[in-house]
């Protein structure tokens, strides 16, 4: 267990329901807006397509855990093609990051921690991009931009952004 009263391992398949709970936070990451609730998500292949058939190949994901072995954050990868992209789609060889913290853990450096180690292990798997699509509001751009992503596209309200992990 870390300082901070949690730690990180692999997601396995036994983290789908988990990562769904996560996806589900990061549709709804804006208080202010009617919630998205969890069939929606589901039932929309737009959202849904960032856990179906969680853990495909090429998959990678990092879970927090808490004393007790609870989940109460997860940062994963996955790649799209073309055919089907991603809110952050770059390319086919680039995975696109979800990351989600329960709320009860938000602002306790879980995220940070989170995005640093699925970036090192994407780096250690001989990836050398990831990309993600973050809503220009969200403070988790703030994260982003400090974990070293840079922005290399933008729609009206959000931005795509992409970090070289190279050298990590
Ligand atoms: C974004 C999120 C994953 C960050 O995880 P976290 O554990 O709260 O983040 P950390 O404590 O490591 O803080 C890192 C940065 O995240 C941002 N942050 C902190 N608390 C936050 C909160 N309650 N909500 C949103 N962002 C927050 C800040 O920019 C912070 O940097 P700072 O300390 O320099 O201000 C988490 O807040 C969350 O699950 N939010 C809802 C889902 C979401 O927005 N997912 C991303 C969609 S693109």
């Amino acid at each position: 267990m870390g300082e901070g009263g949690y730690s990180l391992r692999a997601a396995t398949a036994g983290d789908a329901d988990f990562l769904t709970d996560m996806l589900v936070a990061a549709v709804n990451w804006d208080p202010a807006r009617e919630a998205v609730g969890r069939d929606r998500v589901l039932a929309d292949h737009r959202t849904a397509h960032y856990v179906e058939g969680w853990p495909r190949p090429g998959d990678l994901g990092v879970v927090a855990v808490e004393a007790g072995g609870r989940p109460v954050g997860a940062a994963w990868l996955r790649l799209f093609g073309p055919d089907d992209p991603g809110y952050g789609f770059v390319s086919g060889d680039v995975p696109e990051l979800s990351v989600g913290v329960l709320p009860s853990w938000r602002g306790r450096g879980v995220g940070r921690a989170l995005v640093g180690e699925v970036a090192r292990r994407a780096a250690e798997a001989g990836l050398t991009r990831i990309c993600l699509s973050v809503e220009r509001a969200n403070r988790a751009r703030r994260l982003y931009a400090a974990e070293g992503f840079t922005t290399v596209g933008s729609g009206p309200d959000s931005d795509t952004m992409v970090m070289v992990l190279r050298g990590r």
